[in-house]
């Protein structure tokens, strides 16, 4: 039975939404800088499981069911940034199947915990936020390594075309009928891009008029489950010649606006959901009969620790995990390590006189506005990607700056813990140095 009127179901999968049972589409009022525009978002959390990725799974698992290439006996394994592997999981809990999901341990620590107390056996491993294309040891490669073995069977969203088909039946019918086909603009922000390309594909189809845009954020951003244009490279669903403008969006002016979503809206919207609305601020005309449609494919539940980090003004240490306060200490006392720091002074002349490499640790945007010359951008957060960047030479003196001198000691930490043995923490940063009156680079 699945009684939508009176929401009666006889099972909890009678909840997974389509045209009959849709997520609710909301009008935003407050935040929207338009006076023509219409702007509404689409609530992805009204998903039995609480993400617009319980759709993909639904539709993921019953096409392998019905080309018989899944069955009872075998095990499910996926990397995923969080949603996926809640949506797999408890689908596999509904239908008999177990699920593997390797993950990176940048991923927040409520998505990792919710995971393994959903029932999925979680392996966390060093990785990016998103699962990175070349990362040896990192979940990507573990899944396809496991995927190889006898009993287990990967969906792999990010290439299986059931993912954006599972849009194309529902999500775009959804809005379709949600706005008597007066939708004139579809904003979406770029994981796997399943979601753009299926309701893109159905809107499109429907309208050629309609506009579909895509929003992702900055090199370096921490936004869970969305994709920088190098980290799109990993996803096979990215069809740029389908969507009519890309826009990327800052990170802090995702989570500046997730706060306002929250607080001014009282739409308890996650992060990714406000750096699509922020990018279709930039992309859709304030024009009368503009009606656009903003994907927010989850809440801010899973997010907290995410929040304090760019929201200091909420953070409590008692927020911070144990493990963040161990990395925190160790960060402090390392800064009185004889030899891991230096002052501007003395870093300015060893650039003048021995030509160290320059690693800046900070976010793009940052590096773009004002930089020691010739530094090599690595932030923090994605170092391990960048690694080829530097010197084979573990004697090379290399210098480590970012803003104030607090990053650059974790990013000298990092650099040792790779076996460079000539590596210095520049006090002060960018901040000392410009107050200096050395030379910067801009632009
Ligand atoms: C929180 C969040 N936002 C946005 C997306 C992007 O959706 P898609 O993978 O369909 O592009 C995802 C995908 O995992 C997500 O989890």
């Amino acid at each position: 039975m699945r009684d939508h009127r009176r929401r009666v179901y006889d099972s909890v999968l009678g909840l997974l939404c389509d045209e009959e049972n849709p997520t609710p589409l909301v009008r935003l009022n407050r935040v929207v800088p338009f006076e023509h525009a219409q702007v509404y978002a689409k609530l992805e959390w009204y998903n039995p499981f609480g993400s617009v990725k319980d759709r993909i799974a639904s539709n993921m698992i019953v096409d392998a069911e019905v080309r018989e290439i899944l069955d009872a006996e075998q095990k499910l394994v996926e990397p995923t940034s969080g949603n996926t592997g809640m949506g797999l999981v408890m689908i596999s809990n509904a239908r008999g199947y177990s699920l593997t999901t390797p993950l990176s341990s940048a991923i927040p620590l409520e998505k990792r915990t919710m995971l393994r107390f959903f029932g999925a056996d979680v392996i966390e491993l060093e990785d990016t936020l998103c699962p990175a294309p070349g990362a040896p040891e990192g979940a990507i490669a573990k899944a396809n390594e496991l995927a190889e073995a006898p009993g287990f069977h990967m969906l792999n969203q990010y290439r299986n075309e059931a993912n954006p088909e599972a849009h194309y039946k529902t999500t775009g019918p959804e809005i379709w009928l949600q706005t008597d086909g007066e939708v004139t603009h579809f904003v979406a922000g770029l994981g796997t891009c399943g979601t753009i390309t299926g309701t893109g594909r159905f809107l499109k189809e429907k309208n050629p008029a309609i506009k579909v845009h895509g929003v992702h954020p900055q090199e370096g951003h921490d936004i869970p489950g969305v994709r920088s244009i190098r980290q799109l490279q990993q996803t096979e669903l990215f069809r740029p010649d389908e969507y009519d403008e890309l826009v990327e969006v800052a990170n802090q002016r995702a989570f500046d606006l997730c706060l306002r979503l929250n607080r001014e809206e009282s739409i308890i919207a996650g992060p990714s959901s406000a750096m699509a609305l922020a990018g279709a601020f930039d992309l859709v005309p304030d024009e009368p009969g503009v009606l656009a449609v903003v994907m927010f494919p989850d809440n801010a539940f899973k997010y907290a620790s995410s929040v304090v980090r760019h929201l200091p003004q909420l953070g409590s240490t008692a927020a911070l995990s144990q493990r963040e306060r161990m990395m925190d200490a160790l960060v402090e006392n390392a800064r009185d390590t004889p030899g891991l720091t230096i002052e501007v002074g003395p870093a300015h002349e060893l650039i003048e006189t021995s030509n160290p490499v320059v690693v800046d640790v900070r976010e793009p945007d940052e590096y773009t506005n004002v930089r020691i010359p010739g530094g090599v951008l690595m932030p923090l957060q994605e170092m391990s990607d960048y690694v080829d960047l530097l010197p084979d030479d573990r004697e090379t003196p290399i210098l480590v700056v970012c803003g104030s001198g607090v990053r650059s000691l974790s990013g000298a930490l990092f650099l040792g813990s790779l076996g460079y043995r000539n590596v210095r923490s520049i006090n002060g940063g960018t901040t000392a140095w410009a107050e200096q009156g050395f030379e910067v680079a801009r632009g």
